[in-house]
């Protein structure tokens, strides 16, 4: 069958169509059924099945023959080392890992917060939870310790799992001062921490709080997988919203395990036995989906890059490690290959490998521009495909179904819907527009399997923000049009999300940051175009009346403050001061009309614009910081 047959027998028959995929999962107890709407529009998956994530990503491939395939590869080029963990050998260390974690009290339904670097044991640690059916929630390590806060705070986990350090190029970060500074500010308390020393910084530990991860494990019974029900939360994901707040995306256990193992074959191609690699982080949902979750169910050997796409050593190491590895289908984002396109423009490097291993190119997480699927195509001579998800799905809602039937590639576009989602591009009133216009894209409810069933304790945030704009379908943020043969395009971001180098920030949350800062009354941050990371941060500060002090001065704390609250990986570097931030009469900051002027786009000057005049003041800050030329 081709991807039509497949999508229409979907739309046909979607109990029918999830039922069989949920065949492919080794069930404690089947579910009796795919869909629970009892609770609409609030849905549930295969709610009263019984499973085990672990089982299902380790346990059952030992049984079926695979214990000796590698699960995990290391390769760390800022460590030095390449480390092969079989099958056999990946359960014996969860099991043990699950059975400390359970004698020191950590049981199905507790939370436990992971924060640790692209190491193979911060997936084992995940898998640990999983086989406790405890809910993990990883935080990326280039989080400052309020971030880190935020969450511990939100999710009251009983553990905190932590490495003592992560590499950077050039420098070791100390995880540990920033998980100590993170518990002096937070409210809850774990009643535990479980520390990886890594060789690069051995941390302190503070006593009757901090274990050590292998001394804790001594001595302790192995636990075998908790079965648990389909909608149990398999873990929580943190990502950012419109405001300082972050939102707390649930997945849920059942429909994780089945949708991610039907994307493995349908649209990465990749049979068991394969080598997938996704260059992205455990922090992120990539990370959750296809570095962790995603192949090892599937039964895929997966890669645990620690590195760069460049300076780790060279623009070359993407090639060296597709090659030393045979990896068959790569994923990453397109800021990546922009960071290579940059060092090494007519991808000399590669000719020091031998990819022939690699069938495809996979990216996602920010809009891929054509430039740079163009220079993929031309050096990795194999198809390059575009995918779109979020953070919320989990999983593609469009991307090329290559293991069904590749489709023909449109540059710019994503592609198609995958079965499961029901893509409508709505306007203002919900209206669904004329094929070819822009609107909002939206989804019909209800969502597939996989995606968020609600917001880790805020389902009023969760109807709010997702379900109230559009009744009866999921509003996706996320801008765009369907053209006449069904390909999407996505555009922009209908809200104050902007993507700095594949990793999803929030303004609204920069924003509260700069407000803090005692000299600025009134700010505004926005997205600009960036060459390498697609969007970097500029921030517009009004300061209170009669403040004398250096605008280099007030900036630079700025600068600071951001670093310290949210954390390097927001990347703001650049702020202007300026008199007053342009507005619509209602007091709505005009931020697109002001991103647009950086970027030297057509805008329209907004009907309800307070004072036109204020737009020219921002141009010229803006040319002083070298956009809107
Ligand atoms: N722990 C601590 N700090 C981290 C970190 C981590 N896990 N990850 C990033 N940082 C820091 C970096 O050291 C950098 O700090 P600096 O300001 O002191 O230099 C800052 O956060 C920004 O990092 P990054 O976004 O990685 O930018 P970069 O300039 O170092 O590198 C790219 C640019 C394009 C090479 C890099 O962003 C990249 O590889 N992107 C791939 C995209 C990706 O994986 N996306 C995930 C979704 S698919
Ligand atoms: P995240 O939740 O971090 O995965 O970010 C999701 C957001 O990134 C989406 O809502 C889009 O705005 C953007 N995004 C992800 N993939 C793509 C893509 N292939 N094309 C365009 N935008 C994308």
């Amino acid at each position: 069958m081709g991807y039509h047959e497949i999508y229409d027998r979907w739309k046909q028959d979607p109990e029918g169509f999830w039922m069989d995929a949920a065949r492919a999962i080794d069930w404690d107890r089947m579910p009796s059924k795919a869909l629970f709407d009892e609770n609409a529009p609030l849905y549930e998956w295969f709610s009263d099945g019984m499973v085990n994530t672990c089982w299902n990503a380790v346990d059952r491939h030992v049984e079926q023959g695979r214990g000796d395939q590698v699960a995990i590869i290391h390769d760390s080029p800022v460590s030095g080392v390449t480390r092969r963990i079989t099958f056999v050998n990946l359960r014996n260390r969860v099991a043990q890992l699950a059975g400390a974690l359970r004698a020191k009290g950590v049981e199905k339904g507790d939370r436990v917060i992971i924060y640790m670097p692209m190491i193979p044991e911060a997936l084992e640690a995940m898998l640990a939870c999983a086989r406790l059916g405890a809910v993990h929630s990883v935080v990326f390590g280039g989080f400052a310790s309020s971030e880190l806060a935020v969450r511990i705070d939100d999710c009251k986990p009983k553990a905190i799992i932590a490495a003592s350090c992560g590499l950077e190029p050039g420098r070791v970060v100390q995880y540990k001062p920033l998980l100590d500074g993170a518990l002096e500010r937070c409210n809850h308390q774990p009643d535990f921490c479980v520390i990886f020393q890594r060789e690069q910084d051995v941390a302190q530990l503070v006593e009757g709080r901090d274990v050590n991860w292998h001394g804790f494990q001594y001595g302790v019974e192995p636990a075998e997988c908790v079965p648990v029900e389909g909608n149990h939360p398999a873990y929580i994901l943190y990502t950012s919203g419109t405001t300082g707040a972050p939102k707390g995306v649930v997945r849920s256990t059942g429909g994780h395990l089945v949708a991610l193992n039907w994307t493995m074959k349908n649209i990465y191609n990749v049979d068991p036995g394969d080598v997938f690699w996704a260059a992205s982080d455990v922090g992120w949902v990539v990370g959750h989906s296809y570095i962790c979750y995603g192949p090892l169910i599937h039964g895929n050997t997966t890669i645990v890059f620690e590195g760069k796409p460049v300076g780790t050593p060279d623009a070359g190491t993407f090639w060296r490690v597709i090659s030393e590895h045979k990896v068959r289908s790569f994923f990453t984002a397109p800021t990546a290959f922009r960071a290579i396109k940059r060092e090494d423009p007519k991808g000399e490097l590669l000719k020091n490998y031998d990819i022939s291993c690699l069938r495809a190119l996979y990216l996602a997480g920010e809009r891929a521009d054509p430039d740079t699927i163009e220079w993929a195509q031309k050096v990795l001579q194999v198809p390059v495909y575009d995918h779109w998800w979020q953070t919320e799905t989990g999983w593609t809602i469009a991307g090329n179904p290559a293991g069904i039937e590749p489709l023909p590639i449109k540059i710019g576009s994503p592609t198609v819907a995958m079965p499961g989602y029901d893509v409508q591009i709505l306007d203002e009133a919900g209206h669904p527009v004329p094929t070819g216009e822009l609107g909002a894209i939206a989804i019909k409810l209800p969502l597939p399997p996989g995606n968020l069933p609600t917001l880790w304790n805020a389902e009023d945030r969760f109807r709010k923000s997702y379900l109230k704009h559009f009744p009866g379908y999921y509003e996706t943020g996320d801008a765009g049009m369907k053209d006449e043969d069904g390909y999407l395009w996505i555009m922009a971001r209908t809200d104050d999300v902007i993507n700095v180098a594949g990793h999803r920030l929030s303004t609204g949350a920069m924003e509260e940051v700069l407000a803090a800062h005692p000299d600025v009354a009134e700010c505004a941050v926005v997205g600009v175009s960036d060459d390498l990371k697609g969007h970097v941060p500029v921030g517009f500060l009004c300061l209170t009346k009669g403040v004398e002090r250096s605008h280099a001065e007030i900036i630079k704390e700025c600068v600071k403050m951001m670093r310290d609250r949210i954390g390097p990986v927001a990347a703001f570097k650049l702020a202007v001061v300026v008199e007053r931030l342009p507005k619509t009469r209602s007091g709505k900051i005009l931020r697109a009309t002001m991103a647009k002027i950086a970027d030297n786009a057509e805008f329209k000057i907004p009907a309800t614009i307070e004072d036109p005049a204020i737009l020219d003041e921002i141009r010229t800050a803006l040319q002083g910081l070298g956009y809107a030329r």
